[in-house]
């Protein structure tokens, strides 16, 4: 979809959106509007429940007194509630109205709302984003699907006042959507397309946005003595890579010193069948987003390097598949990680952590960075704690975790911070190793599972994001269609952004 932005003439034929507000408040182009219809405006809205809340609509046919198509009327909610997220969601609610509706331009009119604090243009921008995030759609395995079963809004025109603002607002945040979009599609990728050599190779073509990337395959894991991730991916036929991403938006610019770079670090698990200890096959198919964490860390990177951030940032991604098999490993082996530390494998289903074990230690050991930020679909119970509206947050560092959490509160991506602690970790003692990698008990999995991390940290800032109950989402919210969701992307390069980027 083509976004375009122009300043507000009202258009006399096609579709046409405005918007009010609260109590049936109308905006300046909803106003011209109903003069244009002769007060047939407020006559719809008056005989109708549409008051303007935010999650309100209504869609007048050929209105009388205009050629217009089709006046669909946004409701915008209170006027002191709008903010960049609300613009986003009213976007990305026009356009799941309009995109399906088989028209192949629409416009909207962007005004300036009375008792709020955001210009025209900033709302232009943030609206514009919202209607782009809920265009996503993967549909390219669906070969019979009839063109007119397609979306076909081809153009949103955007009219407000200062355009040329809007398009310079909209260029940044177009970019974080496209990192969104590239993760969305490596989560919806089938297993069979993409397990680790293609997975490496989708990150590698990052490399013609200045994104440095380098593969590591199973050879020079060894070589390293990553036994832990080595460990999982014994029992496919498919071989494991590990994949550094670089963007050095700040290193080698004119009088800039390098700084120790931030670091993301992503679980890979292109299917997750739980090796040995077998999954039920019930809902299996869902294992085929356990990548959801790498694929983050991808499109970060993307939307990174996309925008041209000035951050030198890093990002590693272990790729695995964990199949059961003949040369799987078994419950009771005992494997040495890459930080030298022993681990009895109890269960090979925990092995999102077992991945991250190296991938952490090795991070850390290379680029020592200033903070390592992990993402992964890793337990099963952060969505018993939290369901799917919150990611499970950990972290050794206060500053860092409120620095998440706002971040994420700003883009509507929310986390819920977790407790750690030393009681949890005594849970991974083992009797033969230096740790299990799963604990004795039945309680508290996720944190468990963070503690197991936190052993192959140090004392970098550290934070883990649980985001098994978030990768992927069965029902469509405003600026999120059902699907892969790329859940952390507009998170963590909004923490990048108010936080960690050189003026
Ligand atoms: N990938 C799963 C966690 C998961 C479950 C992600 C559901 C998304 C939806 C992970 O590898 C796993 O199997 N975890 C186990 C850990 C257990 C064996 C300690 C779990 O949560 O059951
Ligand atoms: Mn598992
Ligand atoms: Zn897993």
């Amino acid at each position: 979809m083509k976004i375009v932005f122009s300043p507000p003439a009202l258009p006399e034929t096609g579709v046409l959106v405005v918007g009010v507000t609260q109590d049936r408040k109308l905006t300046p182009s909803a106003r011209e509007m109903d003069k244009r219809m002769k007060g047939g405006l407020s006559r719809a809205i008056k005989g109708s429940r549409f008051k303007g809340r935010m999650d309100q609509s209504l869609t007048l046919l050929g209105p009388a007194g205009t050629k217009l198509e089709v006046l669909y009327v946004a409701g915008l909610g209170k006027a002191a509630d709008v903010d960049a997220l609300r613009m986003q969601a009213v976007g990305g609610r026009i356009y799941a109205a309009l995109g399906g509706s088989g028209r192949a331009a629409a416009a909207v009119a962007v005004d300036a709302v009375d008792g709020c604090t955001m210009s025209p243009a900033q709302m232009a921008a943030d609206l514009a984003f919202g209607a782009r995030l809920r265009s996503y759609r993967f549909d390219k395995y669906r070969t019979k699907e009839k063109k007119e079963d397609k979306p076909a809004l081809r153009t949103l025109k955007i009219l407000c006042q200062g355009p040329a603002r809007a398009r310079t607002a909209f260029a940044t945040r177009d970019k974080v959507a496209d990192g969104v979009f590239f993760t969305r599609d490596l989560v919806s990728e089938p297993p069979n397309v993409l397990y680790p050599e293609t997975m490496a190779q989708r990150a590698k073509s990052l490399t013609k946005l200045g994104v440095k990337v380098e593969i590591l395959g199973a050879r020079q894991m060894q070589r390293l003595g990553m036994g832990a991730l080595l460990g999982v991916a014994q029992g496919s036929d498919r071989e494991p890579r590990l994949v550094v991403m670089r963007w050095q938006g700040v290193t080698g610019k004119a009088g800039k010193k390098a700084k120790a770079p931030v670091a993301f670090v992503g679980k890979g698990v292109t299917f997750d069948t739980g090796g040995i200890s077998l999954k039920p096959s019930a809902g299996m198919e869902d294992m085929k987003w356990d990548m959801s964490g790498a694929g983050t860390v991808i499109g970060l990177m993307k939307a990174l390097a996309g925008r041209k951030a000035r951050v030198d940032a890093v990002g590693i991604i272990g790729l695995v598949e964990n199949m059961p098999s003949g040369t799987a490993q078994r419950p009771s082996d005992i494997v040495t990680s890459m930080s030298g530390q022993t681990i009895e494998v109890l269960n090979t289903d925990a092995e999102g952590r077992l991945v991250l074990a190296d991938a952490l230690w090795y991070c850390n050991d290379r680029f020592k960075p200033r903070f390592i930020i992990d993402l992964a679909t890793l337990t099963g119970a952060i969505i018993v704690a939290l369901g799917h509206e919150k990611a499970g947050l950990f972290s050794n560092d206060d500053r860092l975790a409120e620095r998440i959490a706002a971040a994420g509160e700003k883009v509507g991506e929310a986390v819920w911070r977790m407790p750690l602690g030393a009681a949890y970790d005594k849970l991974l003692r083992s009797e033969a190793a230096d740790m299990q990698n799963i604990s004795g008990g039945r309680g508290a999995g996720s944190i468990t599972a963070a503690q197991f991390l936190q052993r192959f940290v140090d004392k970098t800032p550290w934070a883990h994001l649980d985001i098994a109950g978030m990768a992927w989402s069965k029902k469509s919210l405003p600026t999120v269609p059902k699907g892969g969701t790329a859940f952390g992307v507009r998170l963590l390069d909004r923490l990048v952004a108010d936080n960690y980027e050189d003026r």
